[in-house]
């Protein structure tokens, strides 16, 4: 190693932990059909891996990254492969890993044009191809951000600023404002009741409206408690509608969500997070009619796009709206050189300054897969889950909860002969059960009031053998719970 004058290697030295690396790469593509969903390794254990003083000399790479195998690639979470169903997590691809060795080789911060000329005008170009995936204004602005979670607050921090201005606060103030409401529906994510309370609305004022039997949200109950909020003298701005919820993929009417908002003048953000991208798809046109007129988007790339984590998107209607809430003026962030050109400056329109070319990775893949192989996998993924949904129709052991278009399916395991108290146990106790024997991993989640199980296909890897072993390991584990279950009440 070249000890004294910087951290880099001897090249031939950096040819080796490369090698090494890549040989660790391929390693889990070689039996990724095969990953378990879970390694049942205890907290204690793995915290005892990391159980260490701060390094203060070197070790070797060779090594260490021997060690790395061992303690982090091979315990890790299944999120690769076609075991994993829980949360929303989306497989990653191939070349986005690629690219994203390659953004942290070059280190290029997208926040000025200038430390990041190609970086900067890919984000703008991803943004660009993201609306017309969407059928959104071709004006977009946008930023790419960490997540939904990130895109959501972005959006609503917008929405916030656009209606304080119509009510001119910085003449006269917050104080001589009535109290802003925003409305969703019950099934809508935390991440907005994060936002809310983040952005000093108060969660008091989010109005969480009741859903009908498909878990979208009920317009009629919506106009009501408008009208009502209106008539108690509250101030209405916003409406958050959901394309695609997190419990069971139900898209609200976004039509009709939009001409509401419209005609109270309030800010109409959808959370897209979950199922915006996947949109394009022809088989969903008629669903996600209405979402073109949001004024603010929340989009998920490392949902539908099989984006390694992470990297999330916020389209508004156009630059301008991000700019008037992010500008800052500071003297070492010159702006004369952008004032004279068309750069365009990330750090101008998001929160964070330094930022990672995240859009790197979405860009590289569409080119080297083209958007229609990623569609035909999104068609794969929703295809399966017709599959799923049918064969837990089909099962007399199974019963399926709800339906959506997107690709979740709610399910609960009834065997044969249980009464509804040891249905309901048996559920809840299979997430236990089936995190420790780590073949498949699923989560649950409750729809009004009762817990379910909940699966997410969206993973380009799975295919009918996997949706066929997830009932075959969730029924097994499902006997075995019911067995000893048995043996103890003997
Ligand atoms: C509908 C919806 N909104 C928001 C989020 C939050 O996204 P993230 O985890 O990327 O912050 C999710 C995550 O699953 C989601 O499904």
């Amino acid at each position: 190693m070249n000890q004294h004058q910087s951290l880099d290697f001897q090249e031939q030295e950096f040819a080796n932990i490369l090698q090494k690396t890549i040989d660790l790469v391929l390693e889990q593509y070689a039996k990724v059909d095969q990953q378990a969903g879970f390694h049942a390794i205890s907290q204690k254990d793995v915290a005892a891996w990391f159980d260490e003083p701060l390094p203060l000399l070197g070790h070797d790479p060779i090594t260490l990254l021997e060690q790395v195998k061992q303690q982090v690639l091979d315990s890790a979470t299944g999120n690769l492969g076609p075991n994993m169903y829980a949360y929303v997590m989306a497989g990653g691809n191939q070349i986005s890993t690629i690219a994203d060795f390659l953004t942290s080789t070059i280190n290029q911060n997208a926040t000025k044009w200038h430390l990041g000329p190609a970086m900067t005008e890919i984000e703008k170009r991803v943004i660009q191809w993201t609306a017309e995936m969407l059928g959104y204004t071709p004006d977009a602005g946008g930023v790419m951000v960490s997540g939904g979670s990130a895109a959501t607050l972005t959006g609503l921090t917008v929405g916030r600023n656009v209606f304080l201005r119509q009510h001119n606060v910085n003449k006269h103030g917050l104080f001589g404002l009535r109290p802003l409401t925003i409305y969703c529906s019950t099934e809508t994510h935390s991440s907005t009741d994060k936002s809310v309370a983040l952005l000093g609305i108060g969660t008091q004022y989010l109005r969480k409206i009741p859903t009908d039997d498909q878990f979208k949200i009920d317009l009629g109950a919506l106009q009501r408690q408008i009208e009502q909020d209106i008539k108690d003298g509250l101030e209405p701005f916003c409406i958050v509608g959901n394309a695609g919820t997190v419990n069971t993929g139900a898209i609200d009417d976004l039509t009709q969500l939009a001409s509401i908002a419209k005609r109270h003048g309030m800010w109409f953000h959808v959370d897209g997070a979950y199922g915006g991208l996947v949109s394009s798809l022809p088989s969903l046109q008629e669903q996600y009619k209405g979402m073109e007129l949001a004024d603010s988007i929340a989009l998920d790339f490392h949902k539908w796009l099989y984006q390694p984590f992470e990297i999330g998107c916020t389209l508004v209607r156009n630059w301008d709206l991000l700019r008037e809430s992010y500008f800052k003026q500071a003297d070492y962030l010159d702006t004369s050189l952008e004032a004279k050109s068309d750069r365009l400056e990330f750090n101008e329109h998001y929160f964070q300054l330094s930022r990672n070319a995240k859009a790197f990775k979405v860009w590289l893949s569409l080119k080297a897969y083209g958007f229609q192989k990623i569609q035909a996998m999104m068609q794969k993924d929703l295809d399966l889950t017709r599959y799923l949904e049918q064969q837990i129709l089909d099962s007399p052991d199974f019963e399926l909860k709800s339906r959506s278009d997107l690709a979740i399916a709610c399910f609960r395991y009834i065997g044969q002969g249980l009464d509804e108290n040891q249905i309901k146990q048996v559920n809840q106790d299979l997430i236990a059960a089936l995190e420790k024997d780590g073949r498949i991993f699923i989560t649950g989640t409750r729809l009004r009031g009762e817990f379910v199980l909940r699966a997410c296909i969206i993973n380009h890897r799975k295919t009918r053998a996997s949706i066929d072993y997830l009932l075959e390991v969730i029924r097994d584990v499902a006997q075995h719970l019911r067995a000893s279950a048995s043996q103890h009440a003997d």
